[in-house]
């Protein structure tokens, strides 16, 4: 599969992120990674359908919008037609997953999955058919900077291997924690679409995301 960078924007300057988007963009990072949060599901609330809306228009990027909202269903429509390229709803968020994935396909954006640290492959196994992504969180959601919960790359590796066997070709996303340091065992487990907040925004963002794309060649 290959392997893509998805900053997230959540650690940018929101005062200058069309500028910021276009650093990311000429470093060649592929994905925008949109963590919408809502109080209620994880503590923080972050931005939603207007921020989303306005940026864009600022980047041609895979505009992958992770939704850490409780009853997820009720905004689907909105952010694909806001722009969002894949749209990952939470399992342990949604009272019908199924159903959910099924309205993400319809709005015509790719649909995607997230799992929490303690939440077991088990709740996924049987809608893995349907979906585009699997999103492992590699800490529990709500903050940036955290430290990667280094069990979660087991999820991530029992995944990959579950995926093999039923020959099944979906990406795999890691989000939380993700550096410099973090990022080789996250892809020796079988990640391809990897998140870094932190890790891209805090420092020379362009440099960043080159020392980053240079361990996924
Ligand atoms: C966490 C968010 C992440 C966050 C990652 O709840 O889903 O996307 O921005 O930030 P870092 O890379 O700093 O851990
Ligand atoms: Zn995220």
């Amino acid at each position: 599969m290959e392997k893509c960078l998805a900053p997230s924007i959540l650690s940018a300057d929101f005062g200058i992120l069309k500028q910021q988007l276009e650093v990311i963009d000429e470093a060649g990072a592929q994905y925008v990674h949109f963590d919408v949060m809502d109080g209620v599901f994880v503590p923080s609330i972050s931005f939603g359908l207007p921020v989303l809306k306005t940026i864009r228009k600022y980047t041609d990027r895979m505009m992958d919008v992770h939704l850490m909202i409780v009853d997820p269903e009720r905004y689907v429509k909105d952010f694909a037609e806001a722009g969002a390229d894949i749209i990952t709803v939470h399992a342990e968020a949604c009272k019908h997953l199924d159903a959910t994935i099924e309205l993400i396909k319809a709005s015509g954006a790719m649909a995607g999955v997230a799992i929490n640290p303690a939440t077991p492959l088990s709740a996924i196994s049987h809608v893995l058919e349907k979906v585009d992504m699997v999103l492992i969180m590699t800490v529990n959601p709500g903050f940036g900077g955290q430290s990667l919960i280094p069990y979660t790359l087991d999820k991530v590796r029992e995944l990959s291997q579950l995926l093999n066997q039923k020959g099944l070709k979906i990406d795999i996303e890691v989000d939380g924690g993700i550096n410099k340091d973090t990022i080789d065992d996250a892809l020796d487990a079988g990640a391809n679409i990897i998140v870094a907040g932190s890790a891209v925004f805090n420092g020379d963002i362009s440099a960043n995301v080159e020392a980053l794309m240079e361990k996924m060649r």
